[in-house]
């Protein structure tokens, strides 16, 4: 099999005069494509998609629109440009010139990094395989194969760098990245949120506003890396993960307007009544955002971790913004509050703050999570409806660090397990809320229409008028 490169993969790394890279992809691209048909989107294979292909990463070259049917999409393999001189700007390494190759006493750790990245993005293409089938319009359907193609290029993006910088045990990792399966009991993705089924399209938008915003923060804190081409890789990605947690932030938005219209309309705040009109309830939503928010927390890791410090000494992975923060950036005398357990009560205790580092990410995220939440309430607040929705307590709901395994309501309070067992169905989506949310999912796929349970988009995509046919079916 021969690849043209520059046609066939849009790069930046000067893959056609690279023929270790060439050699590694002949062998790895047949089997991403074997892995796309098996667990990409389910039956599209034929369908035209109104999508986005970034060719360059120049502003003009990461946004071409057009039909593109997508196993024939060109997943390219993009750097951003290259800073003059950069430095490693963290850990003990601070000062030095950053590295354009790997160092051989951090290659274990950068490669467990590289990975465990690379993982989360086929993970979210096999969770969201089957939304395709029940797309409450055109434009959604669009943009959930647009999220997909994108996670497909992230995975591009990782295992170049597996391939380019980590010879043979590199190569062997980007096969297992095609082989894990997300669910799959024997051989599962990574991490836990990537194992979770993401089965109706209120999921998927969940997913998108927080999950892909867990993939901003970690993406965020690699592209401080000191390891160059990993720093440059992930800074392209957040240009693409942008696009989707809109889709996460206006698909809730829009759920939302749909039922506040309806209580409106018939006068009513009743969860029955509201779901025999066919919307949503906003309580049922608020037990989705509970759950996605606190399985989504959880993938920051432990809130005591050596391993998150011997990262940022070691130079690999910094803060949010770490070059925007002031302090020595070396964190060895400095402290940061995190919550502990004292008996029955949540206290804060100032612990070190190079072990700390994943709970500082971790409160990163949660706030940038929280505004968007207000932004919803202002949806609600504008249709005259008492509801507010809150972002539950991080002690929620917990399977990782100091909280696993602790029963915590969503305003903070520690529970008894009967005191859990009597209300978390309050809490928590229920098989009866699931199946109600499945029983409103349906493929809409005349132009310009939309499933009763969610309101249109305020504009289309790249602009495109209101009836437009984002997708084409053959
Ligand atoms: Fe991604
Ligand atoms: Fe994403």
């Amino acid at each position: 099999m021969t690849i043209n490169y520059s046609e066939k993969i849009p790069n930046n790394v000067n893959l056609a005069g690279d023929k270790t890279l060439q050699r590694a992809l002949e062998h790895w691209q047949p089997n991403f494509l074997h892995w796309w048909t098996d667990m990409g989107p389910e039956g599209s294979t034929n369908f035209e998609v109104y999508l986005r292909t970034a060719v360059s990463v120049e502003p003009d070259g990461w946004a071409n629109f057009g039909y593109v049917k997508m196993p024939e999409y060109r997943w390219g393999i993009f750097l951003a440009p290259a800073e003059a001189d950069r430095r490693v700007n963290f850990g003990e390494h601070k000062g030095e010139p950053a590295w354009q190759e790997v160092p051989g006493e951090h290659r274990a750790n950068l490669r467990r990094i590289i990975v465990a990245q690379g993982d989360t993005e086929p993970a979210s293409v096999e969770q969201q395989r089957h939304l395709g089938l029940t797309a409450p319009s055109l434009y959604d359907m669009r943009n959930l194969f647009q999220v997909n193609v994108e996670e497909g290029r992230h995975l591009w993006a990782m295992v170049y760098l597996l391939h380019r910088y980590f010879g043979r045990d590199g190569r062997e990792e980007a096969e297992a990245l095609l082989e894990r399966r997300s669910g799959d009991a024997d051989n599962p993705r990574i991490l836990g949120a990537f194992n979770e089924k993401t089965p109706d399209w209120l999921s998927f938008y969940m997913f998108t506003y927080f999950t892909d915003r867990d993939g901003k923060y970690q993406l965020c804190a690699l592209s401080e890396s000191g390891f160059d081409p990993l720093s440059r890789t992930t800074r392209f990605m957040l240009t693409e993960e942008a696009h989707h947690m809109f889709v996460g932030e206006s698909g809730v938005s829009r759920v939302i307007q749909r039922t506040c219209q309806a209580m409106k309309e018939n006068d009513t705040n009743d969860p029955a009544k509201l779901r025999a009109l066919g919307v949503i309830d906003l309580e049922t939503i608020q037990r989705y955002l509970n759950f996605h928010f606190s399985v989504t927390i959880d993938l920051f890791g432990a809130d005591q971790s050596s391993n998150a410090a011997n990262f940022f000494s070691a130079g690999l992975k910094g803060r949010f913004e770490e070059t925007k923060l002031s302090g020595d950036h070396v964190l060895k005398n400095d402290s940061y509050k995190i919550l502990d357990l004292e008996g029955d009560k949540l206290v804060e205790k100032e612990v070190s703050a190079l072990t700390s580092l994943n709970e500082r990410l971790r409160d990163d995220y949660i706030r940038d999570s929280i505004a968007g939440i207000g932004r919803w309430n202002k949806v609600i607040e504008k249709h005259g409806v008492a509801f507010r929705l809150r972002a539950p307590h991080k002690a929620f709901n917990r399977k990782i660090g100091t909280f696993a395994g602790v029963r915590v309501s969503p305003d903070g309070h520690v529970l008894s397990e009967a005191e859990w067992t009597h209300q978390h169905r309050n809490w928590l989506p229920t098989e009866e809320d699931r199946a109600f949310v499945a029983s409103l999912m349906g493929r809409v796929i005349e132009s310009g229409k939309y499933a009763g349970w969610i309101a249109p988009p305020t504009v289309g995509i790249n602009r495109q008028p209101a009836n437009f046919e984002y997708v084409r079916f053959n």
